[in-house]
């Protein structure tokens, strides 16, 4: 699989995905990852990429022209149907805090691409064209606005990665964790049992694998209602589980 950012920082990407596992899928071939300068599709002296907006307004909106232009060249295929780049196995997602949220499961789906075009907005905004007739996918990070796309690629590449298969040590080791079933992950602890008056459950220091495995089960629906009422509501949950985590604060 393949990520190509499209950014007017390329330098911003320089280094961040040196580390850990996205690290580790590059050097083994399973992903490539490239950043690449928006203004190189541009055509005049002064490599323009904005402009002021239609109807007046603060601040300057991304050009369509070399957005389209830079997707077309990294693609190899026309812009205008996005559906074409789905049948191609490629994805165009175009980063904004008025996307759809980015999920484990769009991670997922995003997982199993070909190609990833990822292009990161500026300024006040995208020219609505990109999002209309050239990106697959118009996704945001969260319900808060950074100054630009390039911090929620840097996520999104991340949250991609360790799902291609292969990425992770063990193949497996996804499907256990946070979200995969749409609840948050159990507690964890490590060594010394007792770390400034505060004991590690006795429960996992026994080795009952049953009731560790119940133990844990509960502490993640607790630590779930407390923290994401939301995923807690949404959850699919027995009437007795949602019962006991609905009670005290364990
Ligand atoms: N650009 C600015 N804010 C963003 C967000 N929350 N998610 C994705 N891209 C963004």
């Amino acid at each position: 699989m393949r990520f190509d950012i499209i950014t007017i920082f390329p330098e911003f990407f320089r280094g961040v995905f040196d580390f850990g596992i996205v690290r580790r899928a590059r050097a083994g071939g399973l992903v490539e990852v490239a950043a690449h300068d928006l203004r190189g599709w541009t055509h005049d002296r002064h490599k323009v990429v904005d402009d002021r907006p239609f109807g007046g307004g603060d601040g300057m909106v991304l050009k369509p022209e070399p957005i389209f232009e830079a997707v077309e060249s990294l693609t190899g295929l026309a812009g205008g149907d996005a559906e074409r780049f789905r049948e191609a196995g490629r994805r165009v997602v175009l980063l904004s805090p008025q996307g759809r949220s980015l999920t484990q499961a769009l991670a997922g789906e995003l997982s199993k691409a070909e190609q990833v075009v990822v292009i990161c907005g500026r300024y006040e905004g995208v020219d609505e064209r990109v999002a209309e007739a050239l990106a697959t996918d118009e996704v945001s990070i969260g319900d808060y606005v950074l100054s630009g796309g390039e911090p929620a690629a840097v996520v999104l590449v991340d949250a991609v990665t360790r799902l291609v298969p292969g990425a992770l040590g063990s193949e497996t080791s996804a499907v256990n964790e946070s979200f995969s079933e749409g609840i948050l992950d159990f507690p964890n602890y490590t060594r010394p049992v007792e770390f400034r008056g505060r004991r590690v459950p006795e429960v996992l220091l026994g080795g009952h694998h049953a009731e560790v495995a119940r133990w844990r089960r509960r502490a993640a629906l607790g630590k779930t209602r407390r923290n994401r009422p939301d995923l807690f509501e949404r959850a699919e949950l027995s009437d007795a589980e949602r019962e006991r985590a609905g009670g005290g604060d364990d």
